[in-house]
């Protein structure tokens, strides 16, 4: 299980790697690697130290501590209600945690800057469909590429030649993901006319569009059969080994997220009672308790 000093010692690395301007990179690169070679292996895009978030009373997030790797899928799982979309909202600057600190890419954060997020690279999928219904699918993923886009209102209002030329790039761009995730077929056809698995299929394709170095998804495969739970699993792994994407996934089939990740989060309550390789979580008393406890409440087996 990762600790709060592992992900501390991590970051002040990370932050020493960077504070040697006057180094040339070879030197700075070999100090470091002999200061912390765990730290710059291991070196964490994201990580979150003691978050806490409530809502009135209602206490959501608990001292919540996480670190991802750079490259790595990172499943957040936990029973209804444990915090896992709390936790994605507070990543993505929707909600801002009442105390806690969030590092991305070695940056600290009081609050994730929502406004930021595209600019520092991260991008998302929501828990339930939030696709434009009345645009093509095409046009849905162009649209997860608006900040990246610099040409200012009027330039593309008045169709100059950058706004056009960023029009032809977002379009080639949208094209290429579209072609990646086999979309190509309905490209032209409005979002909302497509069945619900393809529509969540846009959904990543939108938030892919931008290149994005952090992709959070929360539960990208809920309520598609198993097979598209398969499609969309291999999906994500190819987007992780075709664009280098670091990724936070919350699913609740746990069969899935053991086959897909490569380490695992568990919440419960609000607090992280877990967290590990899919078989250290496998076996964790703590874990199994929790989903026991679902599965005697739902009188049906949860299964872990
Ligand atoms: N905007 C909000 N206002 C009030 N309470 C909220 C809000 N968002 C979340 N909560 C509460 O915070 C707790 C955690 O909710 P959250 O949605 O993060 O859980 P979850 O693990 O994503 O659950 P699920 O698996 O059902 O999606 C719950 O008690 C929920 O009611
Ligand atoms: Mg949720």
């Amino acid at each position: 299980m990762l600790d709060a000093n592992y992900t501390l010692s991590a970051l002040e690395s990370a932050t020493a790697f960077r504070s040697h301007p006057g180094e040339d990179a070879f030197t700075a690169t070999k100090t470091a690697v002999e200061a912390a070679p765990r730290a710059l292996q291991e070196r964490p895009i994201l990580c979150l130290e003691k978050i806490n978030l409530s809502f009135g009373g209602v206490s959501a997030l608990t001292d919540v501590d996480l670190a991802v790797r750079a490259g790595e899928i990172r499943a957040i799982i936990g029973p209804n209600g444990a915090g896992k979309s709390s936790l994605v909202n507070v990543i993505s600057g929707l909600y801002q945690p009442n105390s806690g600190r969030i590092w991305i890419d070695g940056k600290s954060f009081a609050k994730a800057p929502a406004q930021n997020a595209a600019k520092l690279g991260l991008a998302r999928t929501f828990q339930n469909l939030a696709l434009f219904k009345g645009l093509t699918v095409t046009e849905n993923v162009m649209t997860g590429l608006a900040f990246s886009r610099r040409g200012g209102f009027l330039s593309q209002a008045f169709g100059l030649p950058k706004a056009r030329w960023e029009e032809r790039e977002a379009r080639e761009r949208a094209s290429a993901i579209i072609g990646f995730l086999h979309l190509d077929r309905v490209a032209n056809r409005p979002a909302a006319s497509l069945p619900y698995g393809l529509q969540k299929r846009v959904e990543l394709a939108r938030a892919l569009a931008p290149n994005p170095r952090l992709l959070l998804l929360d539960e990208p495969m809920a309520g598609m059969t198993a097979t598209e739970k398969q499609e969309m699993a291999d999906f994500i792994r190819s987007a992780r080994a075709l664009y280098g994407t670091t990724i936070i996934l919350i699913e609740h089939d746990i069969g899935v997220v053991m086959g897909l990740s490569d380490r695992i989060a568990v919440l419960d309550y609000g607090r992280k009672i877990a967290d590990g390789t899919p078989d250290e979580v496998r076996k964790d008393q703590a874990v199994i308790d929790a989903y026991l406890g679902v599965a005697r409440d739902n009188d049906e087996g949860a299964g872990i």
